[in-house]
């Protein structure tokens, strides 16, 4: 839980600020908070992210920055300035690059007196396969590879990793003070999508997630807030 409410962030995959803002409402104090990606981010920009901060949403913002330090610093200490509460780099930016990204968020959080925000490593995407691990030179096997890029996660003192359903019992089991954050989350029942391995929101928390991504199951329903709950009550 956090602060009473389910671990759960919600993708707000929509287009326009109009759309997020409405369906963050719907869903405020029913969720852990929401997730803003690089579609909406580049259609909308940090005004929506400074807005929906202000109307008491908790923020994750999942850019994925991967970048030479000092740009990935810069990008990371703007989000703390935003007050998001969680955001995304990339673990293979390496730890020069990890290192500063924790020390910026550590440092503008401490500047606005308020907690940093977590930041959360992605070792291998998952539309990554090991034939694209191959193509770009990486020649061991995907799971070595992601517990490698957690295991640096770790080193360089960031608070987590992005794991899917697939990698989450063995990530869990070999680092067990990490925070793990899930997407491709499935009821048993939902009709197939483009989310292969999948597990239910109860089915992953048990596993080890810390905190569940939930797009569609949520934004597409007819009444989001409905499915929200639903997912909730299926984990107590
Ligand atoms: O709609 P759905 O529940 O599949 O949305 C999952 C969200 O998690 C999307 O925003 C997607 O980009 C994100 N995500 C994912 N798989 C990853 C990392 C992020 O599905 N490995």
């Amino acid at each position: 839980m956090l602060d009473g409410v389910p671990p759960i962030f919600v993708a707000l995959d929509v287009d326009s600020a109009l759309r997020a803002t409405e369906l963050a409402a719907r869903l405020l104090g029913h969720v852990g908070g929401i997730k803003i990606g690089s579609t909406l981010f580049t259609a909308e920009g940090p005004s929506l992210v400074r807005r929906l901060v202000e109307e008491g949403h908790r923020v994750f913002l999942d850019l994925k920055f991967h970048d030479i330090p000092h740009q990935v610093a810069g990008a990371v200490a703007s989000a703390t300035t935003l007050g998001v509460w969680m955001m995304t780099v990339h673990a293979s930016g390496g730890s020069e690059m990890l290192t500063a990204a924790r020390r910026a968020a550590a440092e503008t959080a401490a500047k606005r007196n308020a907690p940093p925000p977590l930041i959360i490593a992605v070792t291998a995407l998952t539309s990554l396969s090991e034939e694209t691990l191959a193509e770009i030179g990486v020649n061991r096997s995907m799971e070595r590879h992601v517990a490698e890029l957690a295991a640096l996660a770790e080193k360089t003192g960031l608070d987590g990793v992005v794991a899917s359903p697939w990698e989450l019992r063995t990530l869990r089991q070999r680092f067990p003070n990490l925070t793990i954050v899930t997407p491709g989350i499935r009821d048993a029942s939902a009709p197939p999508d483009d989310q292969s391995r999948t597990m239910s929101a109860r089915e992953a928390l048990a596993a080890g997630a810390t905190y569940l991504v939930v797009g569609r199951p949520i934004v597409a329903a007819s009444d989001p807030r409905g499915a929200a709950e639903a997912i909730a009550r299926s984990c107590a």
